[in-house]
C-alpha cells in the first residue's frame, strides 16, 4: 500500500517540475535530485547495492528482516492486502525494502477467495496432489502445472510458493503423504525440478519443504527421527539435492521434527554444511511455522527467516482462534527483541544476522513485489483448470482391467455406487488445501460425458447425503484454523444398499461402477483402521453384493479410488473386473475421471508409491510413528535403506501393487534396449512400441542392481525415467538416458562419500520394478570414490538396522 502511495507522490512531484518547465534541462533535474538525496539513505536498487543497504540498518531493522510479520492476511482476516496469504515479511521503506507475500501449497495456490467490502473473487485453480502429478512421471506436464500455479500466485500479488514439498512416502499412513511425489527418492527430485521450474519461469519463487526427514505428522513439531547418514543421503535428502543443484528453488523451508536429536530448524549441519557447504545452495532458508525452540540457535544454524512471525505458540494460537481472543496484538513478535538482545550481549554474532539478511534480499531483488508488478488478480483460471483436468486423467493409475472392461461404451448406462460420486475429493486439508471455485464431481463429470445414470440410484445418493449433512454431527464446518485451510467434513457412512435397489439397478444398467473415497491432512497420520488404510464393513458390502449381482446377470464392475493414498486392496480386488486409482485429481476431478473411463484418455500413470498386500508388510510397520506408543518422542528408522520398493524388491515380499505399476487400454513392447558404458558414464537407449490397437504413453524405467561387496545395496534402484509421447499402433519412440558416476554410487558412512565399488551391475529396463523387460551387465573393476562430503548428521544412538 506505502509503495502505492509513494509511486503517487513521485508522480505528482514529477508533474509539477515538468509543469515549471525545470524538466526541460535533465541535467538540472539530475543535479538537483543528487542533491536533494545526499543526506537520504541508500535504497536496495539491485543486488549491487545489498551491502550499502545492510550497513546502513539500524539493528531492529535487521532484526525485522529475519522475522516474519505474523498472519495479518490469514486465519480469516479478511482486510488484509492478500487474505490467505500465510507470510508476509517486514518491509524498510525507507531503504526501498518491499515486504514479501508468502503463500502454500502444492496443490495449488492457498488464499482466501474473499476480502472485505471487495465482491471480486480471488479462486485459485486446485491442482491434482502431488503424488498424482508423481504418478504421471511426466516431466513436461509437471512443468506445465507448476507455471501454472506460479502465474496464480504472480498475478494475485505473492512472491513465494510455499511449495512443491518433497518429503517421502516412507509409511502409507503418513497424513500429509498425498502433498509428497513419491517413496523414491529420484521420482520426486526430477518431478520436483520439473514443478520449480514452471513455477520460477513466472518469476515468482518455489520453496522446498520440509527440510528434512519430515515423515509423518504425529508429534511433527519434536518428535526425534532417528536415521542413519546412509538413509539420509541415499534417501531423504537425495530429492532435495536433485531439486537444488538442478533447479535452484529460491527458497528451502527447514521441518518441525528433530534430524538425530536436534531440531531441523536449528541444525547447523543440516542447514549450512549440507545445504550450503555440499550443496552450494544460493537462496535462503525459512522455519516452518512455528518450528523449533530457539530462534537463536535458529539463525545460527542458517535459517534466514523465522516464521511466521508472532510470538506466540501454536497451541496458543489455536486456542486463541477456539476462544475468538485473537487480535492484531499478540501477532506483535518478540523474536525481534530477542534476536537484538542476543547482538547486544554477544550471544549472537552481528555478522551471522548479516550473513541472513544478504541471503533474503539476494532472492528479495528478484521479486515482483521489489520489481513492483502490476499484477491483475485476474489469473487465467479457465485455461489453468484444463491444465489441471489433463493432470488429472494422466496422474490416474488403471490397477486392474480384465477383459477389456474399460474403456465404457459411449452408450453405457451405468449403475453409480458410493456416497463419494456425488462429494467427489480433490485434494486434501490443511496447508494443502485450495480454495478452488468448484469440483467437479464424478456424478456430473460422467452425466457431461454422455453417459447415463441410474437416476433412481443417484437421487437416493442425493437424498440420503443431504439428509445427513442437515444432522448436526455430519454439518460440513470452516477449519478451525480458518475456512482458507479448508472444510471440517465429517465423513459420512457409505449409505446402506438393499438387495432389492442393487437388483433393480443391475437390471437397469450396463455396468456397474463403485466410488471409494478418503481424505487426509496436515496435523494428523492416517490409521490401520476400517474407514481409513482399510475398507470399512459397509464399503466390503457394496464391492461384494454390488459385484456379485452385476456378474450374475453377466454385467461388469469397476471401483474407483478417489484417494490420497494407498489403501488395503488384497482383500477385494479379485471382485470387480477393473480398478481405477483416480487419486485426488483436482478440481476438475469428475471430467478428468470421465476422460479415462470413456477413453478420451488412454492411463499411462504409474504408481509413484508401493500399494502394500497388508499393512504389517510394510518395514517401517514397527516403526511408525515411533515410541512411546502412547506419545511418541522418537521414531528410528531402523528398515535403513529398505524403504518401499527397495524392501519389497530385496525381501521378496509380494505387494499388492508394486513401485511404478500401471496398466494402459493398450499394450507396448521395448524392442530395441541398447546399454553403453564408458569410463565415467553408462548411455541407455530404449525404443519402445505401441503393440497394440489404441494410441497411447508409456513410462519407462530404468533400475541399477548394483553389487553386494562392502555395502549391501537394494535389489534394484529407480535411475532414470521418461516417457513416451503419445504412441499410435504400431508407431515407436525411442528414450535416451544417461547415468554418471555418482547415480551407480551408494554411500558409505565410514568414508563419508559416494563410492562405486567394483563388481557387477546391471541395468534393468522395464515398466514397472518388477516387470523387467531386458537386463544388461558391466563391470566396475576397481572401487571408486566418486564425491567427499561432510561428515556430519550421525544418529546419537546405535540403530538395529535391517540388514540383508
Ligand atoms: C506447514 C507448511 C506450511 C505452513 C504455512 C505449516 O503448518 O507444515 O507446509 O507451508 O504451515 O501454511
Amino acid at each position: 500500500m506505502l509503495y502505492g502511495k509513494k509511486k503517487v507522490i513521485l508522480i505528482l512531484i514529477f508533474i509539477l517540475f515538468f509543469l515549471c518547465g525545470w524538466v526541460g534541462n535533465i541535467s538540472v533535474f539530475a543535479e538537483t535530485s543528487i542533491q536533494t538525496n545526499s543526506s537520504e539513505p541508500p535504497k536496495l536498487t539491485d543486488e549491487k547495492s545489498i551491502e550499502k543497504v545492510i550497513n546502513e540498518m539500524t539493528l531492529e531493522e535487521k532484526a525485522k528482516m529475519a522475522v516474519g510479520r505474523g498472519f495479518p492476511g490469514t486465519f480469516g482476516n479478511p482486510k488484509a492486502d492478500i487474505a490467505g496469504a500465510v507470510g508476509v515479511t517486514h518491509g524498510i521503506e525507507r531503504l526501498g525494502i518491499p515486504p514479501l507475500f508468502f503463500a502454500d501449497g502444492p496443490a495449488g495456490l492457498r488464499i482466501s477467495p474473499f476480502r472485505e467490502g471487495d465482491p471480486h473473487t480471488y479462486y485459485a485453480t486446485a491442482f491434482p496432489i502431488e503424488t498424482s502429478l508423481a504418478s504421471t512421471w511426466n516431466k513436461n506436464l509437471v512443468t506445465k502445472v507448476g507455471k501454472a500455479i506460479g502465474n496464480e500466485v504472480k498475478e494475485y500479488g505473492l512472491d513465494i510458493l510455499l511449495a512443491p514439498a518433497l518429503n517421502l512416502h516412507r509409511n502409507p499412513l503418513g497424513g500429509r503423504n498425498f502433498e509428497y511425489f513419491s517413496e523414491d527418492p529420484l521420482l520426486t527430485g526430477k518431478m520436483a525440478v520439473s514443478y520449480i521450474n514452471g513455477v520460477q519461469s513466472n518469476d515468482v519463487g518455489a520453496t522446498i519443504k520440509h527440510f528434512v526427514a519430515n515423515n509423518q505428522e504425529t508429534n511433527r513439531t519434536d518428535i526425534d527421527t532417528i536415521v542413519s547418514q546412509r538413509a539420509l543421503r541415499e534417501l531423504y535428502l537425495k530429492g532435495f539435492e536433485i531439486a537444488i543443484k538442478e533447479a535452484n528453488p529460491w527458497a528451502v523451508m527447514s521441518a518441525y521434527n528433530k534430524v538425530n536429536s536436534t531440531h531441523a530448524s536449528e541444525n547447523k549441519e543440516l542447514l549450512t554444511t549440507v545445504l550450503r557447504d555440499d550443496w552450494d545452495f544460493k537462496g535462503f532458508v525459512m522455519t516452518d511455522w512455528f518450528a523449533g525452540t530457539d530462534p537463536i540457535a535458529q539463525m545460527i544454524a542458517g535459517n534466514d527467516l523465522i516464521m511466521p512471525g508472532d510470538s506466540i505458540t501454536l497451541t496458543e494460537f489455536m486456542n486463541a482462534l477456539k476462544n475468538s481472543t485473537i487480535d492484531e496484538k499478540i501477532l506483535d513478535r518478540d523474536h525481534i527483541t530477542e534476536i537484538m538482545n542476543a547482538v547486544k550481549n554477544g550471544t549472537l554474532d552481528e555478522s551471522i544476522l548479516d550473513r541472513n539478511i544478504r541471503k533474503i534480499l539476494n532472492i528479495l531483488v528478484k521479486t515482483p513485489s521489489f520489481k513492483r508488478y502490476q499484477h491483475s488478480d485476474n489469473p487465467n483460471l479457465q485455461k489453468n483448470a484444463e491444465i489441471s483436468r489433463q493432470a488429472g486423467s494422466e496422474g490416474m493409475v488403471l490397477l486392474k482391467n480384465i477383459h477389456k472392461t474399460l474403456p465404457l461404451d459411449e452408450n453405457a448406462k451405468i449403475g453409480l455406487f458410493g456416497n463419494t460420486q456425488i462429494e467427489t475429493i480433490r485434494g486434501g486439508t490443511g496447508s494443502g488445501y485450495v480454495n478452488a471455485p468448484y469440483t467437479i464431481s464424478i456424478a456430473d463429470g460422467l452425466k457431461n460425458r454422455g453417459f447415463t445414470l441410474n437416476n433412481d440410484l443417484l437421487q437416493s445418493y442425493k437424498s440420503y447425503i443431504t439428509t445427513l449433512r442437515h444432522q448436526e454431527e455430519y454439518k460440513i464446518k470452516p477449519s478451525i484454523l480458518g475456512s482458507e485451510f479448508g472444510l471440517e467434513i465429517p465423513t459420512i457412512p457409505e449409505k446402506p444398499l438393499k438387495a432389492k435397489e442393487i437388483n433393480k439397478t443391475v437390471k437397469e444398467t450396463d455396468v456397474g461402477v463403485v466410488v471409494i473415497g478418503r481424505i487426509s491432512g496436515e496435523f494428523e497420520d492416517r490409521k490401520n483402521e476400517k474407514g481409513d488404510f482399510l475398507l470399512t464393513d459397509r464399503e466390503q458390502d457394496m464391492i461384494t453384493n454390488v459385484t456379485n449381482e452385476y456378474h450374475a446377470s453377466g454385467k461388469k464392475v469397476i471401483v474407483i479410488l478417489n484417494i490420497g493414498g494407498p489403501i488395503e486392496v488384497a482383500s477385494w480386488r479379485d471382485k470387480p473386473d477393473a480398478i481405477l486409482l483416480t487419486w485426488q485429481p483436482g478440481q476438475e476431478a469428475g471430467f478428468a475421471v470421465a476422460d479415462v473411463i470413456s477413453g478420451l484418455v488412454n492411463p499411462s500413470g504409474k504408481l509413484p508409491t508401493t500399494f502394500p498386500m497388508a499393512y504389517n508388510d510394510v518395514p517401517s510397520a514397527k516403526n511408525f510413528p515411533g515410541t512411546p506408543e502412547e506419545n511418541p518422542e522418537k521414531v528410528v528408522y531402523e528398515e535403513d535403506i529398505f524403504m518401499g520398493y527397495r524392501y519389497f524388491t530385496t525381501f521378496d515380499i509380494e505387494p499388492a501393487y508394486e513401485f511404478g505399476y500401471g496398466l494402459s487400454y493398450t499394450t507396448f513392447h521395448f524392442p530395441k534396449v541398447k546399454v553403453k558404458k564408458s569410463k565415467d558414464e553408462v548411455k541407455v537407449s530404449v525404443t519402445v512400441e505401441n503393440s497394440g490397437d489404441i494410441s497411447g504413453k508409456e513410462v519407462v524405467q530404468v533400475y541399477l542392481s548394483a553389487p553386494d561387496n562392502k555395502l549391501k545395496k537394494p535389489a534394484i534402484e529407480l535411475k532414470a525415467f521418461g516417457k513416451t509421447k503419445q504412441l499410435k499402433p504400431k508407431e515407436r519412440d525411442t528414450l535416451k538416458f544417461q547415468l554418471d558416476l555418482k547415480d551407480l554410487a551408494s554411500f558409505d558412512e565410514e568414508r563419508s562419500a559416494w563410492v562405486v565399488e567394483k563388481g557387477s551391475y546391471q541395468i534393468k529396463v522395464g515398466a514397472s520394478s518388477e516387470n523387467i523387460y531386458e537386463t544388461v551387465i558391466f563391470e566396475v573393476e576397481e572401487d571408486m570414490v566418486v564425491e567427499k562430503v561432510n561428515d556430519i548428521l550421525k544418529p546419537k544412538m546405535e540403530i538395529n538396522k535391517l540388514s540383508k
